[in-house]
């Protein structure tokens, strides 16, 4: 991969975002690619985009604040990878011409990380769906908040089908073989 790229995994709370977006990191570290950042959404919220909520006006500003953050890295040369639930499709599609002004086409790459809403509760890896369900938290992506599907994601990964590595190997190839 020579250009930079925006690797965009947006998908369900626990459908694998920070697993795949971790791994990713460390296999493009592996090709000798040095410049990588990783923007995970959990992280982000409690730096630059503390003290916003769940609304979908603080989501979107939360959206469009990492994207802005990943143009500028494009600039520089940077590749990044975000995982953020990103719910909705119109702030997304709206990251992807911010990238891609500066970055050209192809320089974000939409992965929709696919998972039920069943397996997700199954794994309910903070325990938040289980909150959600029993109406301590509002406004929880999958139970009582929208998720929009990506219609035209670059790629899709269904993480209840496959092991993270196949899924890790499945974006690479692609990274790769349109950027080399
Ligand atoms: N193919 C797969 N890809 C990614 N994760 C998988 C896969 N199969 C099973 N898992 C498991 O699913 C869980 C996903 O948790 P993870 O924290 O990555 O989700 P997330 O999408 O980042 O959620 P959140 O939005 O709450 O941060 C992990 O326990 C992981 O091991
Ligand atoms: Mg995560």
């Amino acid at each position: 991969m020579k250009k930079a790229l925006t690797i965009w995994l947006t998908g369900l709370p626990c459908a694998g975002k920070t697993t795949l977006a971790n791994m990713l990191f460390r296999s493009l570290l592996a090709q000798g690619l040095t410049n990588v950042e990783v923007l995970d959404g959990d992280v982000v919220r409690t730096h630059l985009s503390k003290g916003l909520g769940f609304s979908r006006a603080d989501r979107d500003t939360n959206i469009l604040r990492i994207g802005w953050v990943c143009q500028v890295l494009t600039k520089h040369g940077v590749c990044s990878i975000v995982a953020a639930v990103s719910p909705f499709r119109a702030v997304r599609n709206e990251v992807r011409a911010m990238i891609e002004k500066v970055g050209g086409p192809g320089s974000f790459v939409e992965v929709w990380v696919r998972c039920g809403v069943e397996e997700c509760i199954r794994r309910d890896v903070k325990g938040m769906y289980a909150k959600a369900l029993r109406g301590e938290i509002q406004q929880f992506t999958g139970v009582s908040d929208p998720y929009e599907e990506p219609l035209q994601a670059d790629i899709v990964v269904d993480t209840s089908r496959e092991s993270p590595s196949v899924s890790v190997g499945r974006i690479l190839e692609v990274v790769n073989r349109g950027h080399l």
